[in-house]
């Protein structure tokens, strides 16, 4: 049998990050963080000093990226780019601006495309993205759709990062996701969109725990 994968789509801030970790926990499953990989992508070109229309050099960064997530020891929960925790570095809304950015290179989403999808693994993955449910992993046999109010996006991604000792301005977090989003959505390759067989959960008045059981009851229902 194919390894199970739920997939968790939508904008920035609609909590797909939160509720993903949630759900893998529960399972007892991997997690991926796809977006991290695009925020690692945009680091890593940032300190090579590549510019974003040198497309081949970004196809070699992106398939040489040292990428770890590692889900036990001390560096539990970090991110790692070439053997350096980069959990913060990654986290600001530059870094997602940029990423947002080398998103929309064709090239770029072929070039992290099997690495992707080198994530799913027995007992099963939990996969949080744009296009986790629409291009990386189209049989997944759960697919979720996760929105939220623009405003109530921005409000949680302020919360966040003030949490991370960020610094963040909410006006300015909301003109940013707003640009994102619309990128994100308007792009030719891999636009955010909900996959066909997909389950669209607003967020926006829910709770953290009425989202991850209304999508375990899915779980459990398909599996
Ligand atoms: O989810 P996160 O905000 O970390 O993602 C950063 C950016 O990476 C997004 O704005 C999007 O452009 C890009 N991305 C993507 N496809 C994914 C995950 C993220 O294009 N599967």
């Amino acid at each position: 049998a194919r390894i199970g994968v739920v997939t968790i789509d939508g904008p920035g801030g609609a909590g797909k990050g939160t509720i993903a970790r949630e759900l893998a926990g529960r399972l007892g499953w991997h997690l991926l963080d796809s977006g991290a990989i695009y925020r690692l992508l945009a680091l890593a070109s940032l300190r090579a000093d590549i510019g974003l229309g040198e497309v081949d050099r970004l196809v070699a960064v992106a398939e040489a990226l040292d990428i770890r997530f590692p889900t036990d020891g001390p560096a539990a929960g970090e991110v790692i780019l070439d053997g350096v925790v980069v959990s913060d570095a990654i986290r600001d809304e530059a870094s997602g601006e940029r990423a947002s950015r080398l998103a929309a290179v064709p090239v770029v989403r072929q070039a992290l495309l099997e690495r992707q999808r080198a994530f799913r693994r027995p007992p099963g993955l939990v996969a949080d993205g744009r296009d986790m449910g629409t291009v990386v992993f189209p049989d997944a046999p759960v697919k979720i759709f996760l929105t939220a109010s623009a405003e109530e996006r921005a409000r949680r991604r302020h919360k966040q990062l003030m949490g991370q000792g960020v610094a963040a301005n909410l006006a300015d977090l909301l003109q940013e996701l707003r640009a994102r989003d619309e990128r994100d959505t308007q792009r030719s390759v891999a636009p955010l969109r909900p996959a066909e067989d997909a389950v669209t959960i607003d967020t926006t008045d829910l709770s953290v725990e009425a989202v991850v059981s209304a999508v375990m009851e899915r779980v459990e229902a398909r599996l």
